[in-house]
C-alpha cells in the first residue's frame, strides 16, 4: 500500500528517523497544506512536541521534500495548464532555523545525548473515545513524556516498549475485554496501555484503573503521562497508582498485604507488557499473576492478558514452563513488532520481524 500524509503524521508524532519516512505520492500543494496545517501549526504539537533533536532532523527532511516537489512542478508539464506552485511558508524556515539555534546553546550548556520526548501515538477513534481536540480528524491519541534511551536512571520503564502497543491494539480491536471491567496493569511503565485503557472506559462505564509498577520514578511518570490534559485517561474517575513489587508473592512476611491489596483492586482484567525479559525474574511475575488471578469472588475469577516479546527463546519458554505450573494458559497470537499500527519505529536495535506472543491467562481449573 503506497504511503499517505497521514503515515508522515503519524511518523512524526513518533519520532520515526526521517530517513525511513516514505513520501506519499502527493502534489506540493496537498503535502504543503497538510505539514503546516496538521504538523507546524497544530496546536497539540505546541503543547505536546517531539523533542527539538528530532524535529530539527525532521522539518530539515520536510524541507527538502517540499522544496524538490516544488521544483518537479515547476518543470514539469502541469505548468502549461496552471499556476506554478507557490513557495514555502516562511514559518516553516523560520521553525527550523530557531530550532538550530535553541540546540546549539543547550549544546553550549553542556547538554548531550538524546532528550525525553513527548510521543503522540494515532488511532482510528472508533470505538475508543477521543478528546476534546483531537489532534487528527477521527483520530483518537495517547500521548506520553518518554525516555529515548533504552535504560534511563536504572529503569526501562520510561519508554513504550513493542509489547503494549501489540497488547493495546488488540484491546482496541476488543473494547468488549476492557469495556466494564476493573483493570489492574502490571509493570505498567510509562503508561501507554493506561492511557488507551482509560479511554475504552471512557466510551461507556467507567470501573477501576490501577496501573502498578516498583519503580517509584516510573509510576510518578505514569500518573504525570495518565492526567496530560489531551489524553481521555485524564478525566478517569477511578484512577489508582500503587508501587508494587512481583517478589512480594514470594515472601511470606508481605504476602498478606498483597492479598489485601488485590481483594481491594479486585481486577476482572489484569493486562502487563514486556515483563519476561529476565530470567530473574520469572519466578516473582508468575507468583503475581497467579496471586492477582486468585483475587476476586468465586467464578472463573480475572483473565490476564499479557504480552511477551521474544528476545531469548529459553527465558520465553521458562516463563511458559512456570506459568503452566500456576495458571491455565491460553496462546491466543503471535504478532511481530511491525505488525503494529502506532509506528514504524522499532525499538532500538531491534528487528521488526521479532515476535510477540500474546498470552491469555486463568485460574487452573
Ligand atoms: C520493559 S519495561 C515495560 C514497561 C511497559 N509495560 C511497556 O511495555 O512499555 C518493564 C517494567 O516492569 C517493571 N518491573 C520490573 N521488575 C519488576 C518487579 N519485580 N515488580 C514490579 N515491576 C517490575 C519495570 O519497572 C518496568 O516499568
Amino acid at each position: 500500500m503506497s504511503a499517505s500524509l497521514f503515515d508522515v503524521l503519524r511518523a512524526y508524532g513518533t519520532l520515526q528517523p526521517p530517513k525511513g519516512i516514505e513520501k506519499p505520492d502527493v502534489p506540493f500543494a496537498a503535502a504543503h497544506e497538510f505539514l503546516l496545517k496538521h504538523l507546524l501549526l497544530n496546536p497539540h504539537f505546541d503543547d505536546y512536541p517531539p523533542s527539538r533533536q528530532y524535529q530539527i532532523k525532521f522539518w530539515k527532511w520536510a524541507i527538502e521534500w517540499l522544496e524538490s516537489l516544488m521544483s518537479d512542478e515547476a518543470r514539469g508539464p502541469l505548468i502549461r495548464f496552471c499556476t506554478p506552485p507557490d513557495s514555502l511558508d516562511e514559518r516553516m524556515y523560520t521553525h527550523h532555523v530557531e530550532l538550530m539555534s535553541e540546540e546549539a546553546i543547550a549544546k553550549g550548556a553542556g547538554s548531550a545525548g538524546p532528550t525525553p520526548s513527548y510521543m503522540t501515538y494515532l488511532w482510528p477513534s472508533g470505538d475508543s473515545a477521543s478528546v476534546g481536540r483531537p489532534v487528527y480528524p477521527g483520530c483518537a491519541s495517547a500521548t506520553l513524556l518518554e525516555s529515548r534511551t533504552i535504560t534511563e536512571g536504572g529503569t526501562t520503564g520510561l519508554r513504550t516498549w513493542s509489547a503494549s502497543l501489540i497488547l493495546g491494539q488488540h484491546m482496541l480491536s476488543h473494547p468488549e475485554l476492557v469495556k466494564g471491567k476493573r483493570v489492574l496493569e502490571l509493570g505498567c511503565g510509562s503508561g501507554f496501555l493506561g492511557v488507551v485503557t482509560g479511554s475504552i472506559h471512557a466510551s461507556a462505564d467507567e470501573p477501576s484503573l490501577w496501573l502498578t509498577d516498583m519503580n517509584e520514578s516510573v509510576l510518578q511518570r505514569c500518573k504525570v503521562n495518565m492526567r496530560l490534559f489531551c489524553n481521555q485517561s485524564h478525566t478517569h474517575p477511578d484512577l489508582n497508582f500503587e508501587l508494587l513489587d512481583w517478589s512480594d508473592a514470594l515472601s511470606p512476611r508481605k504476602r498478606p498485604a498483597l492479598e489485601t491489596f488485590f481483594r481491594r483492586a479486585r481486577p476482572d482484567l489484569v493486562l502487563g507488557a514486556d515483563l519476561a525479559y529476565d530470567p530473574s525474574i520469572i519466578p516473582p511475575l508468575v507468583n503475581i499473576l497467579a496471586a492477582a488471578l486468585q483475587s476476586g469472588d468465586g467464578g472463573p475469577g480475572p483473565t490476564a492478558y499479557i504480552a511477551v516479546t521474544v528476545r531469548n527463546e529459553e527465558t520465553h519458554s521458562d516463563f511458559l514452563r512456570q506459568a503452566k505450573q500456576l495458571l491455565s494458559v491460553e496462546d491466543t497470537h503471535t504478532f511481530t513488532v511491525a505488525e503494529n499500527i502506532f509506528t514504524r519505529t522499532a525499538e532500538l536495535g531491534q528487528d521488526a520481524s521479532q515476535a510477540i506472543r500474546l498470552y491469555k491467562f486463568g485460574r487452573k481449573p
